[in-house]
């Protein structure tokens, strides 16, 4: 009865399908190593020309990355991608906010400045209100007569209230030029035991500030992501069509931008991500695909790729859309076509635990990107709100409808006819409330140190070549996570069913 036995093969060839996997399928296979965890060297690229000490990105989401969140990413070697749920004007403003943040001079429009013939009076109230201890004194030309702090003037022993400033300030001022170093200023500062220099021009003129108090500041976060200049770097979502944003942003310093679109795999978006490449002089990651024919298609003009169709912990794409790719095989399908054209490639959504974000480096990625990790800091956009006696931050998908209907979701936005209803593709949530950034990227960062460690790699290019991966079984995944215990006391990386 031969005839009985059924066939093997699938009833039809469109089921003839193939796997993917995403970051519970795999685990890293542990190999011989000489390499301690705190040796480990994550430094990355995010783009072609746009180098990181930490490999780690927040999320273009407004929830997540506004100037804040990229200040503080920055100064932890990072990314702050910010969110295009702004205007035009709100971005520069950010914008200018991060690259100011850290600035070793700061800017002749920034800087509090007394005139000689103001009294005294009225000079320590300027300064109490603008909270300086101190303003250089300058003419209607900004030439530089002098320097005046509160030491000079209080408490008022050898000036009168209403004397005139020229009366009470330092006159012997030592300035410094534009192209002074940290080092130079502080050389000055320590011979001459003041605690500010202004920058003058060859004429004199004032066109800026260095502090002390500026100097070691800068030196608290010496991992920082800095450009050229010295200052913190900075992402910026732009749309696919959004020229004049994407040049808006190119003009006011942003370092990378990142085109925000959910399916890039699209000719009108690729053309036109093409166009913004050649319209500004910052690097252009093109985002987000998920298949190796996607990355084909932009590889020759995009400083990056960033990888991620509906991994995100808001995204509902997957189940409103029925389309997407499993995280693990779209990232190692794209880094396969980007890493023979040396573009870097960015795994971005679905990461839970730092062992996720190891992972997506071993399948290809030369950084990752988080939404949900980040939200809950202090530095993410918006308050903590108590629930039950727990503390929570908002979270929501950029394709929610709360993100659509105050402007943003463009992303995710059909040609949607007024009053009509949005489709979503995503939802609006809590996340906990977790505290400093800081201590949050030292927990991602520390693990996936530990992984490249168990792996035996002592960079991330090094890593990438070398990390294996094994299958996991359900049985598999069950025994990686505290099993047949009542977790008592909360760890700082893990809780369960994040
Ligand atoms: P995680 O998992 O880190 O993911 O919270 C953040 C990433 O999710 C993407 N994103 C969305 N995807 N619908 C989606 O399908 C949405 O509404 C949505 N909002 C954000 C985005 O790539 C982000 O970086």
């Amino acid at each position: 009865m031969a005839n009985d036995v059924p066939d093997a093969e699938p009833f039809s060839e469109k089921l003839r399908v193939p796997e993917a996997l995403t970051f519970d399928d795999v685990l890293l296979r542990p190999m011989e190593s000489h390499v301690e965890p705190d040796d480990a060297d994550v430094s990355t690229r995010v783009s072609t020309n746009v180098a990181l000490n930490t490999p780690v990105l927040s999320a273009a989401m407004d929830t997540v990355t506004e100037g804040g969140m990229a200040i503080g990413m920055a100064r932890q070697g990072g990314l702050g991608v910010l969110h295009r749920n702004m205007t035009i004007d709100e971005m520069v403003v950010e914008i200018e906010r991060v690259k100011r943040a850290d600035e070793l001079i700061i800017r002749r429009e920034n800087v509090v400045t007394a005139s000689p013939d103001q009294t005294v009076r009225e000079v320590d109230a300027m300064m109490e209100r603008e909270g300086v201890s101190g303003a250089p004194v300058v003419d209607d030309n900004d030439t530089v007569l002098g320097i005046i702090s509160g030491t000079d003037i209080r408490p008022y022993l050898e000036v009168g209230e209403s004397d005139e400033v020229r009366k009470a300030m330092t006159d012997e001022v030592i300035t410094a030029p534009e192209d002074v170093t940290a080092r130079d200023a502080l050389e000055l500062m320590y011979d001459h035991k003041i605690e500010r220099v202004p920058i003058v021009d060859d004429a004199d003129r004032l066109v800026g500030l260095v502090t002390m108090q500026g100097i070691l500041q800068r030196r608290e976060h010496e991992n920082a992501a800095r450009d050229a200049a010295g200052r913190l770097r900075c992402g910026v979502a732009v749309g696919p069509f959004e020229d004049d944003r994407a040049v808006a942003a190119d003009e006011a310093g942003a370092d990378v931008l990142f085109i925000d679109c959910a399916h890039a795999h699209n000719r009108n978006v690729i053309d036109s991500a093409r166009e913004i490449c050649e319209l500004v002089d910052a690097d252009v990651v093109v985002g987000n695909v998920g298949t190796p024919e996607a990355a084909a298609a932009v590889v020759d003009f995009a400083d990056g790729i960033k990888v991620g169709i509906g991994p995100g912990s808001i995204c509902t794409t997957r189940v409103v859309t029925g389309a997407g790719m499993p995280q693990i095989t779209a990232v190692a399908g794209v880094a396969d076509v980007a890493s023979e054209h040396d573009v870097p490639v960015i795994a971005d959504g679905g990461i839970r635990y730092s062992g996720d974000a190891i992972k997506a480096i071993a399948a290809g990625a030369d950084a990752v990107m988080l939404g949900s990790y980040f939200a809950g800091t202090d530095e993410a956009p918006g308050r903590v709100i108590t629930m039950n006696g727990k503390k929570y931050k908002q979270y929501r998908g950029m394709g929610s409808v709360g993100a659509m209907r105050s402007g943003g979701g463009e992303r995710y936005l059909k040609d949607t006819d007024e009053g009509e209803e949005f489709v979503p593709e995503g939802v609006e949530a809590a996340t906990p409330y977790k505290g400093t950034l800081e201590s949050e990227l030292h927990q991602l960062v520390g693990g996936m140190k530990s992984g490249m460690g168990y792996v035996g790699a002592e960079t991330i290019p090094a890593f990438k070549e070398r990390a294996r991966f094994v299958r996991v079984s359900a049985a598999g995944q069950t025994e990686g996570h505290p099993h047949d215990v009542m977790i008592t006391d909360e760890a700082p990386n893990y809780s369960p069913g994040e």
